[in-house]
């Protein structure tokens, strides 16, 4: 099948990047929302990308009225009849992801693909409100969508070959690179973002290090990532990382436990860039003494353990024992796993000031997976279960399988 017109339906930064995506590949799009404000964010939102490209000289203001002209905002499911896919993007609640897909299974003819971008929420589900399973699938774009390269595909247990087929090939006419992942909670990316995420917290609440600290030691100059996991977040939102992180820790149990500062810092209304406050203070994302008093609080209640030591690895290798699990359990290709967390999160390493590209596998294979195995024991005896190695890399250690040294690991190398 192929996709003539598209339909987003929630108007939030995500809806309105998806959108200026899709004109950006020449096809027409429905924006609809319940709000007008939202709407109106979502066109400045999608005006300020194309003016950007404008200022840029990447392209005419002729162009851009083009461009801006294949869009269609509306309060109303009017020209839903003729769409060929809908992107749901509204707010990561179950409730009403399940509420619109079965007010679009009244309005959209029967052919039409109905797409979630959920973060980390079943598909499954979604589609079993709907007269059209076979037709329901996860269409995951990272932030800002209109920069990021990934797309995950997230069929169901129900989902058609041919809805799989169409999605693959129309996020490729977006330009965006498609991986098709099996579906569990978080499915790839998010599921190894997290754990890494969540320990970045776990550290500032137990007074290891500051988010400013932390930043500085995983972004370019440190590690090699665009940018550090605080900035990260408040770039995301910190209602959606604690909400992923809620529901991966109900999910997965013990080993992605969400840090009680997520919540802490969520009650607070402390949401991140578009609060003006998070895990720093904006404008400007300065170092913050309200966040420096919800831990102090914390701390002073003895909810949280203090002084233990911070470490590149104590984030980085929960990141790396996720992927092996998703190997394990065949959540993706090794190749594809890679490839996904260097076109959805950036992944690169800095290598003596050179930023490599590098996904969490070969990155393992890199420093050899017996090292790999060590480093792993040692902080599951200093922090517990959330760092207990996977049953994968202690097969491929015993049988020898090392990494790059041993020209073979994860992958295998010729040299
Ligand atoms: N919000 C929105 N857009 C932003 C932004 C922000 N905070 N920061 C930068 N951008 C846009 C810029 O406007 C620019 O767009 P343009 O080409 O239209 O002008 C583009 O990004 C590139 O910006 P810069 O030239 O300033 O480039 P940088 O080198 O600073 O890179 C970045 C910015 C691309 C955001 C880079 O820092 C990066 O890759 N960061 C990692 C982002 C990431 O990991 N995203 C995925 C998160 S996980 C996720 O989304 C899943 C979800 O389910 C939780």
């Amino acid at each position: 099948m192929y996709i003539f017109k598209a339909a987003v339906v929630g108007a939030g930064a995500m809806g309105g990047g998806i959108a200026q995506v899709i004109t950006y590949a020449g096809l027409p799009v429905i924006v609809k929302d319940i709000d007008e404000k939202q709407l109106e964010l979502a066109r400045k939102h999608v005006e300020g990308i194309y003016q950007s490209r404008v200022d840029k000289g990447k392209m005419t203001p002729g162009q851009m009225q083009e461009k801006l002209g294949l869009i269609e905002y509306t309060l109303t499911y009017d020209g839903f009849d003729d769409v060929d896919i809908v992107i749901e993007a509204v707010p990561e609640n179950m409730k009403i992801k399940q509420a619109v897909f079965k007010e679009l299974d009244e309005v959209c003819n029967p052919d039409c693909i109905f797409a979630s971008n959920t973060s980390a929420l079943s598909i499954g589900e979604m589609g079993s409100v709907t007269k059209r399973p076979h037709k329901v699938i996860g269409m995951h774009f990272f932030n800002p969508a209109h920069v990021m390269k990934l797309v995950e595909i997230i069929p169901s247990s129900e989902t058609d070959q041919d809805t799989i087929d169409t999605v693959e090939q129309f996020a490729q006419e977006l330009r965006k690179v498609p991986v098709v992942v099996k579906e569990c909670p978080g499915f790839l990316v998010n599921r190894l973002l997290m754990p890494y995420l969540n320990e970045a917290v776990i550290c500032v609440q137990e007074g290891a290090a500051t988010p400013d600290e932390i930043d500085a030691a995983m972004g370019r100059e440190g590690f090699g990532w665009p940018m550090g996991p605080f900035t990260l977040m408040d770039m995301l939102g910190n209602d959606v990382c604690y909400h992923v992180g809620e529901y991966l820790s109900s999910k997965y149990g013990d080993r992605m436990e969400a840090a009680i500062l997520f919540k802490e810092v969520f009650d607070a209304g402390r949401l991140g860039e578009k609060a003006n406050a998070g895990w720093y203070d904006y404008p400007g994302g300065g170092h913050s003494a309200a966040v420096d008093a919800l831990i102090k609080k914390l701390q002073d209640e003895g909810k949280v353990k203090s002084g233990t030591k911070f470490s590149v690895d104590r984030l980085m290798m929960p990141m790396l024992n996720e992927a092996f699990m998703c190997v394990e359990e065949g959540i993706a290709n090794v190749n594809d796993i890679d490839m996904a967390c260097i076109a959805g999160i950036g992944m690169q390493i800095n290598k003596g000031g050179e930023l490599v590209r590098m996904g969490p596998l070969e990155y393992a294979d890199e420093l050899g997976l017996d090292v790999v195995l060590e480093k792993l024991q040692a902080l599951e005896q200093e922090f517990g279960r959330r760092f207990k190695p996977a049953d994968i890399l202690v097969k491929k250690v015993k049988a020898g399988e090392l990494g790059k040294k041993a020209k073979r690991g994860f992958k295998e190398y010729t040299v």
